[in-house]
């Protein structure tokens, strides 16, 4: 049932960069219909906990103080075969191997500062969209 959805954020550095309607629309022209969005700050605490499978990454304090240093835009998407349609429409993590014409080969700076989210399947989507959105924001 929740096969269909995604959830995706727009991260500090393509925020601070004023690529937010940008981004908005690629996501929209690809048949992402939103179905609950945020403009929020992440804690210390919360990126933590949404990070946490990444803990012993030895990016993770670098990862922490990036998705913190500002505002995000949080949503959750929804489109048939959504996660994956997703991650192809942002591309690989490190932009300089991310497909021309993706999200992240258009706004990502490196690796790390690489712009948007995209859950990496439906049951992580699930639980991310839950963290940042409760039931009645959800529509
Ligand atoms: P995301 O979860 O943000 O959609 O990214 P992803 O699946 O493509 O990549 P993942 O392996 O889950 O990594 C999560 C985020 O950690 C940062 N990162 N930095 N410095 C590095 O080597 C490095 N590797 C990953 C990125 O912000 C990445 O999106
Ligand atoms: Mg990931």
């Amino acid at each position: 049932m929740t096969g269909n959805r995604t959830f995706t954020m727009i991260k500090p550095d393509a925020v601070e960069d004023g690529h937010i309607g940008a981004i908005l629309e690629k996501i929209t022209a690809a048949g992402f219909k939103i179905v609950a969005m945020k403009y929020t700050q992440m804690s210390k605490r919360d990126a933590q906990e949404f990070y946490a499978i990444h803990k012993e990454r030895p990016f993770f304090g670098e990862l922490v103080e990036f998705m913190t240093r500002g505002p995000i835009v949080a949503a959750i998407l929804e489109k048939d075969n959504a996660v994956e349609d997703f991650r192809a429409l942002i591309g690989s993590t490190n932009p300089e191997e991310a497909a021309e014409g993706t999200i992240r080969k258009l706004y990502a700076k490196n690796i790390g500062e690489n712009a948007v989210h995209g859950s990496d399947s439906d049951e992580n989507a699930k639980i991310e969209g839950a963290f940042h959105f409760s039931g009645r924001e959800v529509f």
